[in-house]
């Protein structure tokens, strides 16, 4: 065994953070793991609109008494995409402008940091250049306005862990938003873009290994028998919960089944990226409006037998990792973990 200190790993969460939905009980993961060091959340719209999700920040904050960590809001609506009749029939209150009346444990006292999320993404990076790991967990907005203010960015963060999109050519590969589209990439295609070809170091986790957490009664007992570190936090979080299970109506309404575990597989990559199988591929997003909008493609690159070409040809597109099974198992024995020792 190593003397060695500890060493816990930079991470920034950049989320579209709700009250106990998954970005939230991630970042309690985030927040509660020896393995991670959270340098800051920043929101970014998109499950809810930017204020409420500031609002669900500072109060995660305040009842698991970490008061110090800053929250700083990134943007409130898409680089392009404009609010339609169909954002406002599916899930999401992204760019809403609604003012936050309350949410379940009361409004937070503490307030927000003043700086803006892009402007503390670039500042922790220069600070500890390629140390900081970005875990993305919602439309990628903040994370592409950061890399077109800082380029070298892309050389000097260590590493983008997004949750997002889906590879048609793999198992569980059709879209959540759209039959083609994952939620994230969709509600900000061109910001999704712009990270995916960006050259940084990304790991992509798109809905084919997040589907691979739509978990059980079984689990959710297990969750619900073990011994929290804070009790508060874990009674809402099963509370939430247990509507997903005992009120088959607002499954239906949510078009789910069960609950999963998708942005916890983020916070758990940066854990441990060996629960993982991963592939490099490439992978672009869709910008053209219409049915496509926000589609993710991804494949691997083919040489013709001459050598001479490749397919596509060369278009900015840069290879990434995309990982595409995981050890389920082994995600919840660390989130158990986290929660209660
Ligand atoms: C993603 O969309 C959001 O609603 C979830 O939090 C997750 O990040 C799944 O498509
Ligand atoms: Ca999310």
């Amino acid at each position: 065994m190593s003397d060695l200190p500890h060493q816990s790993r930079k991470v920034i969460m950049d989320c579209d953070i709700g009250w106990m939905n998954d970005d939230c009980t991630a970042t309690m993961f985030a927040l509660l793991s020896p393995d991670l060091d959270l340098l800051g959340i920043t929101p970014v719209m998109g499950n809810f609109d930017l204020d409420h999700e500031v609002a669900c920040a500072l109060r995660l904050l305040e009842l698991l008494g970490r008061t110090e960590v800053p929250v700083c809001a990134g943007f409130d609506r898409p680089l392009i995409h404009e609010r339609s009749s169909y954002a406002d029939q599916v899930w999401g209150k992204w760019g809403t402008l609604q003012p936050v009346e309350s949410i379940p444990p009361g409004l937070p006292t503490l307030q927000r940091d003043p700086r803006h999320a892009v402007d503390f993404i670039i500042e922790c990076v220069q600070k500890y250049p390629n140390e900081v790991t970005i875990l993305a967990t919602g439309p990628l907005t903040n994370v592409a306005v950061a890399i077109r203010k800082y380029p070298q960015l892309v050389e000097q963060v260590g590493e983008i862990i997004i949750m997002g999109g889906n590879i048609p050519g793999l198992p569980r590969g059709h879209g959540n938003i759209t039959p083609m589209a994952e939620f994230n990439i969709w509600v900000d295609p061109e910001a999704a873009r712009i990270v995916l070809r960006s050259g940084a170091p990304i790991t992509l986790l798109p809905l084919n290994v997040c589907r691979l957490t739509h978990f059980d009664r079984a689990y959710f007992d297990r969750l619900a028998s073990a011994e929290s570190k804070h009790p508060e936090v874990a009674r809402l979080f099963r509370d939430y919960l247990l509507i997903h299970f005992e009120n088959p109506e607002v499954d239906r309404k949510n078009a789910r089944l069960f609950y999963g575990l998708y942005d916890h597989c983020v916070v758990g990559c940066a854990i441990n990226p060996d629960l993982y199988t991963v592939t490099e591929m490439h992978v672009d997003v869709n910008i053209v409006q219409g049915a496509f909008y926000g589609a993710t493609h991804g494949y691997q690159r083919g040489t013709y037998s001459s050598g001479a070409y490749q397919f596509p040809l060369d278009d900015g597109c840069r290879p990434i990792k995309v990982a595409h099974e995981m050890d389920f198992e082994g995600l919840v024995d660390i989130y158990l973990r986290a929660l209660t020792e």
